[in-house]
């Protein structure tokens, strides 16, 4: 089989898809596995019995059956959606946008495949130019996106030590000179895999570096703001004209409705859907349409501030609870869990590579994701990348509990190894 660069990343086995196929075969040999590794959202029943209830209601009726059924979308998405989404942007950030700043994708995954592809890799002037990731790790799903090769830069953060075995990473803006093969700059706020929360005036930083160097800043907005709006720390929605903010359905409980939204000026909106036409032909209607009405009358804000944050909320305390009451004397420290729902544990000094560390856990029925894949574009002797697990709190109190509790034991008998 003669396959093009992009189709050699599938061909043989990266890190990451030998990772995810390990897990799989775990999961088929014991569904009993206790599961912290995924980006699944929780299962929180209220949720689920809002989207149960509005999607009968719409199978109910006749006409609205055969719009969520039976109809192709506009390119760029529903209007009715598009519209309300930006009033409602205009009204509570006072963003100057309107639908024509808004474009639906079957997903945020797969608009990132194409955001990422319009603006880097291969030039009509036979240059090549890379996506910046200004803080790595990043979210894992970038990795192999790129149709051409060396596709991403990145720079690492710096450590700061807080108190309370905490500690935050930062950009390191002043020592990010951008090179000229820039396409765009990406972070995700909240961050996959940290929970880190870049702050305002490290936002507005990223923001003035993309304007000097006329490259758009992609903001990963999956579990942050304005919906679903996982954030336990200060930090306000950004969005102007030289920013991709990126949102998601999904991390409000829908992934299956596979529902992701661009929000960017006209031409890169407009641009994208044509591109999207290309790939999907037309969007899927469900997302849009379960949410129709919920962002005017304040009912997704209320549903987002009163039932999914405080889920979120309460399993990260349980979670960090549980580590530090277990942590003894180890040199285990955890990200600031400011977002998201992932606990980033660097287990400094750890004598043994944290992909082996997951493979312990796997045998003793607990899975969590070692660090290493998430380090995109970082240098690979850096020994913090082999230090580190995400551990998502998203699920069960019992799963956390038993977890945490397995989690932490062995940790305690790798260090004394
Ligand atoms: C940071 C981040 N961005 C994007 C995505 C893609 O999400 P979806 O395609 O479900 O919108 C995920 C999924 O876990 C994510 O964690």
């Amino acid at each position: 089989m003669k396959l093009s660069a992009f189709g050699r990343k599938f061909a043989g086995s990266s890190g990451i898809s030998e990772l995810m196929d390990d897990l799989g075969a775990a999961l088929n040999d014991n569904p009993d596995l206790l599961f912290m590794g995924g980006g699944n959202p929780g299962r929180i029943d209220a949720v689920q019995a809002i989207f149960a209830r509005r999607l009968s209601d719409m199978l109910d009726d006749a006409d609205r059956r055969h719009e969520l059924l039976g109809l192709y979308q506009a390119p760029q998405g529903d209007l009715a959606f598009r519209r309300e989404l930006a009033t409602y942007l205009r009204k509570h950030q006072g963003w100057d946008l309107g639908p024509e700043h808004i474009a639906i994708a079957n997903g945020s995954q797969s608009a990132f495949f194409l955001l990422y592809n319009l603006f880097a890799g291969p030039m009509g002037d036979g240059s090549q130019r890379r996506i910046h990731l200004p803080l790595s790790p990043e979210y894992v799903g970038y990795r192999d996106i790129g149709l051409g090769e060396e596709f991403f830069s990145a720079a690492a953060p710096r450590i700061e030590r807080l108190e309370d075995g905490l500690f935050k990473y930062h950009l390191q803006l002043r020592s990010q000179g951008l090179d000229d093969d820039v396409a765009a700059l990406c972070i995700s706020r909240p961050s996959n895999p940290t929970g880190n929360v870049i702050g305002d005036d490290e936002v507005h930083e990223l923001d003035c570096l993309a304007r000097q160097h006329d490259v758009p800043l992609i903001i990963d907005g999956a579990y942050g703001l304005p919906f679903p709006g996982l954030v336990y720390a200060e930090a306000a929605p950004f969005w102007n004209d030289n920013t991709v903010l990126m949102l998601s359905l999904s991390k409000l409980g829908l992934p299956g409705a596979r529902t992701g939204i661009v929000i960017a000026r006209p031409d890169i909106a407009q641009a994208f859907s044509r591109a999207n036409t290309v790939v999907s032909l037309a969007c899927g209607t469900l997302g849009p349409r379960l949410l129709n009405g919920m962002l005017s009358d304040g009912s997704l804000q209320d549903l987002c501030s009163t039932v999914i944050q405080p889920y979120y909320r309460e399993r990260r305390d349980l979670a960090v609870d549980l580590i530090r009451s277990r942590r003894g004397d180890l040199p285990v420290h955890l990200h600031r869990p400011e977002g998201a729902f992932f606990l980033w544990v660097w287990c400094e000094g750890l004598p043994m590579d944290s992909r082996e560390l997951y493979r312990r856990l796997k045998e003793r029925g607990v899975i969590v994701l070692p660090g290493n894949d998430f380090f995109i574009g970082t240098d690979p002797d850096w020994i913090h990348r082999q230090e580190c697990l995400r551990i998502s709190y998203a699920g069960d109190r019992e799963t956390i509990e038993a977890g945490l509790k397995l989690t932490m034991d062995e940790l305690h008998r790798a260090y004394r190894s």
